[in-house]
């Protein structure tokens, strides 16, 4: 079963719902290319902690929106784990982005109107000639409403702290769940709460609630999804 050669494929929802597992998974099946929106919201954010622009009491926004112009985010793909990883002024950054500390400070960067013109305007440059998956809070809402396909998944918030969990204990980082549910919560109200590309569902994305799922099932689900749409391209 094969996909339209300019295809865009647009994943939205919550934190931790699989998202990126799920989109990366597409991209290899159909031989595409996966951009991770959230990951250069994080990658805003780590620029912003080193430069002490955010931290617990403060958040200069002007000096963030000041400093926009001089940060190159890129992906590139690396040998060895065949997986694209996030780059900020041409170091890599893929690990770094993932810690509790970019997390808690995202949503606040995620939410201010200069910083998601740029990366709308980043997203759209990297996908716009299509054969591409993205995930994020906005894709198919904002980014690419003409988007072929719209996903927006989620999952019992249960279910996906537990899994938050996993991944940072495997990483052999500390993790506490009530820390790492409340993270999770809050993240979940600042995006759908905020005034600038709020997380919402678009009127014609398919709901994927993958709780109770394996990755298996869910591209099970995907293929089906596909036939429906493509037929026998
Ligand atoms: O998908 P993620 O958890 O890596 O995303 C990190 C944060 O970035 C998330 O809390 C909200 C924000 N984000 C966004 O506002 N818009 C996107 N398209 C992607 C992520």
């Amino acid at each position: 079963m094969a996909l339209p050669r300019d295809v865009i494929i647009a994943i939205d929802g919550y934190s931790s719902c699989g998202k990126s597992t799920f989109a990366r998974a597409i991209a290899r099946r159909y031989q595409l290319i996966y951009i991770d929106t959230g990951a250069m919201y994080r990658a805003v954010t780590l620029f912003a902690l080193r430069n002490n622009i955010i931290g617990t009491n403060h958040f200069n926004r002007e000096l963030l929106i000041a400093q926009l112009p001089q940060l190159k985010i890129e992906f590139k793909k690396i040998q060895q784990s065949e997986k694209e990883e996030t780059y900020l002024n041409g170091e890599n950054v893929e690990q770094a982005i993932r810690d509790l500390q970019v997390a808690s400070f995202v949503s606040q960067v995620s939410a201010v109107k200069e910083v998601r013109a740029k990366m709308v305007e980043l997203q759209r440059a990297m996908g716009n000639t299509g054969g591409v998956v993205l995930d994020g809070r906005d894709v198919g809402t904002v980014v690419f409403p003409q988007a072929h396909i719209k996903i927006f998944m989620t999952a019992d918030p249960v279910i996906r702290a537990q899994r938050r969990m996993a991944e940072l204990l495997a990483k052999g980082e500390q993790a506490n769940f009530e820390e790492v549910y409340n993270n999770l919560i809050e993240r979940d109200r600042l995006d759908t709460t905020r005034e600038e590309s709020p997380l919402i569902q678009a009127p014609d994305a398919i709901v994927l609630n993958n709780s109770y799922m394996t990755p298996e099932q869910q591209m099970e689900w995907f293929e089906a999804l596909v036939k429906n749409k493509f037929g026998d391209l």
